[in-house]
């Protein structure tokens, strides 16, 4: 059997490049997607990729937008095979209290963070059901379990995520197809350094780990969801927080 094949949107982000990595440690051939328009953030990626002997390549599309993920896919599947493990990491912050937050940054971030799993996960779901196998690994968020001031929009979508995990992993449970949430805290990305220093900090000394997340944090933990001996957990969120908050 070839190699699985996984792609990673946001693959060139915060926490995408580790996710990247690690699935490609695990030895599976990975296609990282982002936007084409940062092209020192692009450079930068494959530096940071260069010594993974070509298993870590990239495809540029825009995950909000429908038809460029159709046309995503349809050029991975010809050019390298059938996706058998497709991980949405893209996601963006908007954050304004609500009293201040204008329609474009809502439908701005709805239509990456959200719409953005739907139009991935619509070109790959029938092709992995075909198959008998498919991991599908959604990025949610802690904030999408118990908000956060200042993230109407974003802790929505992140909430969302988990309600589209759950459900489509119903619709595909019987084919060989999982469909699970990984729910990071605060790690140490450039999305979380955006945040004004007194309330980082202040979340920092909130955390019972007493640190922020590291990207390998959350890779492992998405490298455990898609594994081919992983199919008997699905629908599931897997909180990776440092014990920021705590559930049943
Ligand atoms: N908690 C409590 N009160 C807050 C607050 C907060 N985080 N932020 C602002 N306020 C209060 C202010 O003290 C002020 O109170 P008064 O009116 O009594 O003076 C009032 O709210 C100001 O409200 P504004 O609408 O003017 O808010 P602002 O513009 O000052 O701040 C904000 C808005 C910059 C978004 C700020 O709330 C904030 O930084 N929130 C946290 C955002 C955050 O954590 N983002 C996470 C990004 S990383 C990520 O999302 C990754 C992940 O998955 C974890």
């Amino acid at each position: 059997m070839s190699k699985r094949l996984a792609v990673v949107t946001g693959g060139i982000g915060g926490l995408g490049t580790e996710i990247c990595r690690h699935l490609a440690r695990d030895g599976r051939r990975v296609i990282a997607v982002d936007l084409a328009t940062r092209s020192e953030r692009l450079e930068a990626f494959m530096d940071e990729v260069s010594d993974f002997d070509g298993t870590i390549g990239f495809a540029p599309a825009d995950i909000s937008d429908f038809n460029s993920c159709r046309a995503l896919v349809e050029g991975i599947e010809s050019a390298h095979g059938n996706i058998d493990i497709l991980v949405n990491a893209a996601g963006i912050t908007r954050d304004a209290s609500l009293r201040k937050m204008t329609p474009e940054q809502w439908h701005q971030l709805m239509r990456v963070n959200l719409d953005g799993i739907f139009n991935t996960s619509r070109q790959v779901v029938e092709g992995m059901c075909e198959r008998g196998f498919g991991r599908i690994v959604n990025l949610s968020s802690v904030n999408g379990q118990t908000g956060q001031f200042g993230q109407t929009n974003y802790s929505a979508a992140k909430a969302g995520v988990h309600g589209f995990s759950m459900a489509l992993a119903r619709e595909t449970a019987r084919k060989g197809v999982t469909v699970n949430t990984v729910s990071p805290g605060y790690c140490d990305t450039p999305m979380v350094a955006a945040v004004a220093p007194a309330v980082r900090e202040q979340i920092v000394a909130d955390i019972p780990v007493g640190r922020l997340g590291s990207p390998a944090d959350i890779a492992r933990a998405v490298a455990f969801l898609a594994a081919d001996d992983a199919g008997y957990i699905t629908g599931a969120n897997l909180p990776v927080n440092g014990g920021y908050f705590m559930s049943f």
